[in-house]
């Protein structure tokens, strides 16, 4: 039998095979992030599929964490009942699910949370609506350290068989990590050390706050691919050892970010009209140049994010990793996991297409997944529209 089929442990965690679903913001929740019945069907759905570990979409722990609309929240206690039932139903077809927490930080809009976004400096302005960060304050740091105690708390009273911090794709713990957006000169900021500081704490609390021997996942950017330097392979591997001796128990290792470098993120075709045309009109021109000017540049590699996994896999000693991005055939998955460059294969665009892609390979149904990577799902999220395999093209009313 193929070793993807074969069981693994996180933490004390079995998973039933080396297939997870990574964090897919779904657009599903209600206006105040709480759950609603298209998201529990969802993860029935991807359960059923025999996706092994299913991390569903980020949900923010503090509302001006929020990076998206109808993203689902994990903030207050009254959400804990919604997201009960996502656990419920992973766990109604023998499913293990782990809940992504974030926090925005920079990464967001004054639209959406009411007031000008913060992270931990405030540097570099937003590429596309151009404004500047607020720097955080001391006493918000602590703040935003317990909110993600707290996130992790209601996730294991929701059910959840554990909790992945979101440290990658520019949200808040990767602007600490990352020399490119955190320039600060106090205890936070300065070195390695220091902008590693506030992912130890959350880690520390949320470890604090979670029933023992319950996983704590941290889902790590290999590189940021910022316009200028940012988190690299070699710092990745860094961080990733000084998470194995925080006895944290996995790190998936992507890349990118969503302001800065989504491409590198999400790798594949650019639908530039499709995406210019979610901004609003005198907005359209300058994205439309920008997306034309990438075109070509990040057509999609099988297993991007491997090279990187390479050299991080050594620094965790026996902790497990996973690894997203672009990991599309069978016969790289399997070579992956028989080569032990990565312990999981983690996927997020092919499980929007097909739910059941675990299931159709373990009964030999296919030997590649169907999705082309034409990120119409990724241009979805601009219109608000709820998550679905868009391939013939965005039911556009604008
Ligand atoms: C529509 C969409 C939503 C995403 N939402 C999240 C998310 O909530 N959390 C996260 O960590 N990554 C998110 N990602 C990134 C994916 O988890 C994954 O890292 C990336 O798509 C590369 O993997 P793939 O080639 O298998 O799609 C999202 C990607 C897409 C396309």
């Amino acid at each position: 039998m193929s070793l993807l089929f074969s069981p693994m442990k996180i933490g004390n965690l079995e998973i039933k095979n080396r297939f997870i679903h990574s964090a897919t913001y779904e657009g599903m929740a209600a206006d105040d992030g709480r759950v609603r019945d298209a998201l529990i069907k969802r993860y029935a759905k991807l359960a059923k599929g025999e996706a092994g570990l299913i991390i569903p979409g980020y949900m923010f722990i503090h509302p001006l964490g929020q990076a998206l609309k109808y993203q689902t929240g994990i903030y207050s206690d009254e959400m804990i009942p919604g997201l009960k039932k996502i656990a419920a139903a992973v766990h109604g077809h023998d499913g293990r699910v782990v809940f992504q927490i974030a926090h925005s930080g920079r990464q967001t809009t004054k639209e959406l949370i009411g007031r000008k976004p913060k992270g931990p400096s405030a540097k570099w302005r937003n590429p596309v609506d151009f404004t500047k960060p607020v720097e955080m304050k001391e006493d918000e740091i602590h703040k935003a350290i317990r909110d993600f105690g707290s996130a992790a708390r209601r996730a294991a009273e929701a059910g959840a068989d554990g909790v992945q911090l979101h440290a990658a794709h520019g949200y808040l713990i990767n602007q600490f990590l990352s020399p490119f957006y955190n320039d600060r000169k106090d205890k936070w900021g300065g070195s390695d050390e220091n902008r590693f500081r506030f992912l130890k704490k959350v880690v520390t609390e949320v470890q604090s706050a979670l029933p023992e021997n319950m996983p704590l996942l941290i889902k790590l950017n290999s590189n940021d691919f910022t316009p200028r330097k940012g988190i690299v392979p070699s710092l990745a591997a860094t961080y990733a050892k000084w998470l194995g001796d925080l006895k944290i128990d996995l790190v998936e290792v992507s890349c990118g970010s969503v302001d800065f470098a989504p491409f590198n993120e999400c790798r594949g075709d650019i639908p530039v009209d499709e995406m210019a045309a979610g901004f609003p009109w005198w907005k359209r021109p300058f994205i439309k140049a920008k997306l034309n000017s990438w075109v070509g540049k990040f057509d999609l590699q099988e297993g991007y994010n491997i090279e990187a996994a390479k050299l991080i896999k050594p620094a965790l000693g026996k902790i497990p990793l996973a690894v997203v991005g672009g990991i599309r055939k069978l016969k790289h998955m399997e070579e992956v996991i028989v080569r032990n460059n990565a312990d999981f294969i983690s996927m997020s665009r092919p499980f929007i297409r097909e739910p059941n892609i675990v299931k159709k390979f373990r009964q030999n149904k296919t030997n590649t997944v169907s999705c082309i990577s034409c990120n119409r799902c990724l241009a979805a999220i601009l219109y608000h529209l709820p998550i679905r395999c868009y391939n013939k093209g965005l039911p556009l009313s604008k």
